[in-house]
């Protein structure tokens, strides 16, 4: 089997090109994609709808799920969201039962990262989320809607993915860092990143996303009214001894511990 790699959008793409040819198709976009769901000796495609009848509660949240826009190609092309990560289903819906003839991924990632590849690269970098402790379904809900909860009146529920374990960053503190209010994913990379803490950028690049910036002649640094120029060589924002509470504070409003 030749293996190759196609770039699809943001997402790396793993396949035999001979064996399987799926199709993405969304309101917004009909591409072409070669991708892997898992195999199950023996049995083929049956499509979503198959499943309704013994799975209820899963299918009726699923239908405007990313993974339910999953198609295999050709004239008889089924929706095969569910069997894109579970696999064919055609003797377990048969049989009507069975733990043997279906795949349950459970915790494992292995499943997604067929599909996803990059995201193996992001786990593998200096600072992530240690897999085994963590892994994909504690922050995406595979049966559930976009996958990713964000976006709009979503944004406090992203947050709260993260801070289900991370409780110490909720809050409420005395003096709130607005930054909280949007995304932590403003600051981290979940996936991990090469910086320490999962942090998206490792010097003051990351709070000047927000923080103005005024560049002045005379090498002055202009942030917040001051002039940072001397601070900055001192080390990170939240290193050099003058905002380490990035998160919040109970004692100070310029975030100071
Ligand atoms: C993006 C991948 C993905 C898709 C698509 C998907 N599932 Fe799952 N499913 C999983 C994972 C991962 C688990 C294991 C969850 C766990 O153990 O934490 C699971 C578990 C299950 C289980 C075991 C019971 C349970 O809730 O743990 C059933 C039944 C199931 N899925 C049915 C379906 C059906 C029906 C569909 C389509 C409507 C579907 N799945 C679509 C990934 C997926
Ligand atoms: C005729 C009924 C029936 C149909 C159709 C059916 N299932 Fe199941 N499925 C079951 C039963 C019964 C179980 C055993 C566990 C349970 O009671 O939930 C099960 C278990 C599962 C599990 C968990 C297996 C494990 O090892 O934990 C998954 C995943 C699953 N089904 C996916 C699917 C998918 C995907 C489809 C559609 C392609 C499908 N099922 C169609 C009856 C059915
Ligand atoms: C058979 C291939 C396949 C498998 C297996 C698979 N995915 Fe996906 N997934 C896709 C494709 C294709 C997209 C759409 C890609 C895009 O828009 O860039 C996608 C999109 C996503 C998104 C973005 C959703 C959004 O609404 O933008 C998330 C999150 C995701 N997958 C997580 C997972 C997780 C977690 C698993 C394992 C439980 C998994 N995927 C398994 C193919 C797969
Ligand atoms: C600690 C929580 C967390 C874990 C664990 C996690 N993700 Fe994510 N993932 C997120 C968040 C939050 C986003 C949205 C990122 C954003 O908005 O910048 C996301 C976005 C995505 C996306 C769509 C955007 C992109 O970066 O391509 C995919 C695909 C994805 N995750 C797949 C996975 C897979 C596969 C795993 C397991 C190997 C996984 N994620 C584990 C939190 C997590
Ligand atoms: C299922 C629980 C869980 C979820 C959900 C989760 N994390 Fe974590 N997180 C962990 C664990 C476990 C560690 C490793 C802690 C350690 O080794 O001390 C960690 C580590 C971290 C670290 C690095 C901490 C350090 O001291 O190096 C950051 C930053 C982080 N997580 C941010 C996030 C963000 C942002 C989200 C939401 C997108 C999130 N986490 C969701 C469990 C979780
Ligand atoms: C404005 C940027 C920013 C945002 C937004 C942000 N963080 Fe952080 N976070 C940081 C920085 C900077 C550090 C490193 C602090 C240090 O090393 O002293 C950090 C460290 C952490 C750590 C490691 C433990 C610690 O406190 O040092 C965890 C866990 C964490 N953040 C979780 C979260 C969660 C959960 C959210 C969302 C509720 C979030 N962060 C939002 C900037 C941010
Ligand atoms: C997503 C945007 C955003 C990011 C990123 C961000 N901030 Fe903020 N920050 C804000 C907003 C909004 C306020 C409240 C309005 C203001 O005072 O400018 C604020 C307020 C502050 C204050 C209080 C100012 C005062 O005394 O009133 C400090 C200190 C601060 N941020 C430091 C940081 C540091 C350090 C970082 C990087 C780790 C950072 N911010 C990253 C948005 C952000």
């Amino acid at each position: 089997m030749i293996s190759r790699l196609l770039r699809y959008k943001n997402t790396l793409l793993f396949g035999g090109a001979a064996v399987w040819g799926l199709t993405l198709v969304s309101c917004v976009m009909v591409n072409r994609t070669i991708i892997m769901p898992p195999q199950v000796p023996g049995a083929t495609f049956v499509g979503s709808k198959n499943c309704v009848e013994c799975h209820q509660g899963i299918t009726a949240a699923f239908a405007d799920a990313t993974h339910a826009k999953l198609q295999a190609p050709g004239e008889n092309a089924k929706n095969i969201g569910c069997e894109s990560c579970h696999g064919p289903g055609s003797v377990h819906s048969k049989k009507g039962s069975g733990y043997t003839n279906i795949v349950n991924p459970g915790k494992n990632p292995e499943m997604c990262f067929q599909c996803h590849l990059d995201k193996r690269g992001e786990f593998a970098l200096p600072h992530a989320h240690p897999m085994g402790k963590v892994t994909c379904t504690d922050c995406h809900d595979p049966h559930k809607g976009d996958a990713i909860v964000s976006g709009g009146t979503q944004l406090a529920a992203a947050n709260e993915t993260c801070l289900k374990c991370h409780s110490a960053q909720r809050g409420p503190y005395v003096f709130e860092h607005e930054a909280l209010r949007e995304n932590c994913t403003t600051c981290h990379n979940p996936h991990g990143t090469v910086n320490d803490k999962m942090l998206k950028a490792r010097n003051q690049t990351l709070c000047l996303q927000c923080h103005y910036q005024q560049q002045t002649v005379g090498g002055q640094l202009w942030i917040g009214g001051r002039d940072h120029a001397a601070f900055v060589q001192r080390g990170t924002c939240w290193t050099a001894g003058c905002h380490e509470a990035v998160h919040g504070s109970h004692v100070n409003s310029s975030l100071r511990f």
